[in-house]
């Protein structure tokens, strides 16, 4: 049976460029792996107290992360770490206490940003929630994509090849990684 990993894009705008690398990637899952978009966009911010409330959003964002088995992370920076609504997303994907939707999962880390430091604070600070978080994360290749807005089309296509080719690299890399890591 295929292994599900899931894609999630630390933004929410329409226009992200995080969501447009997601959207790239779905493409680029090897033979045995079915990959798919889990979106954030629909949470509201986490409140201890809606532990004990059914809040849909909340159940769906669960489920999906309940039903795959790995993810990679896609996020943008935010003045040096990750977006709010990705840390938001973490928190919520962690709670109940005992019921986290993270644990043991392989995941890896993509960063991207409009300048030339590619995220790399958000990608680092990332991985010290995934490390509480008890997801193994993958550590090579190191996922740093510069100046993105030039790597896509109006439409959302990587139109850089070698963004391309290094992000099939990377999803390779994970993969077999994955193969290795999980079970
Ligand atoms: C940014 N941006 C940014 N870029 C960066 O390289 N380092 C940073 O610390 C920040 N900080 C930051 C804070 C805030 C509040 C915003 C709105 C933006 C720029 C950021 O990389 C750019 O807006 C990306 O396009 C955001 O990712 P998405 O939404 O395109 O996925």
């Amino acid at each position: 049976m295929s292994k599900k990993i899931g894609i999630i894009a630390g933004s929410l705008r329409k226009e992200s460029y995080s969501k447009k690398i997601a959207k790239n990637i779905l493409s680029m899952a090897p033979e045995g792996f079915e990959f798919s978009i889990i979106s954030i966009d629909d949470l509201p911010v986490y409140n201890q107290d809606f532990d004990d409330e059914v809040i849909e959003s909340y159940h769906s964002f669960r489920s999906a992360a309940n039903g795959v088995d790995g993810i990679i992370f896609i996020t943008p920076e935010y003045n040096r770490s990750v977006p709010s609504a990705l840390k938001n997303a973490i928190d919520v994907g962690s709670r109940p206490y005992g019921q986290s939707v993270w644990n043991n999962k392989p995941a890896a880390v993509f960063s991207l940003s409009i300048g030339t430091i590619s995220g790399f604070g958000a990608n680092h600070h990332l991985r010290q929630s995934l490390a509480f978080l008890n997801m193994p994360t993958m550590q090579q290749p190191e996922v740093y994509l510069a100046n993105i807005g030039e790597a896509l089309d109006e439409n959302g296509n990587i139109v850089n090849e070698q963004v391309r080719s290094f992000l099939q690299q990377a999803v390779d890399a994970y993969t077999a990684w994955f193969k290795r890591t999980a079970e």
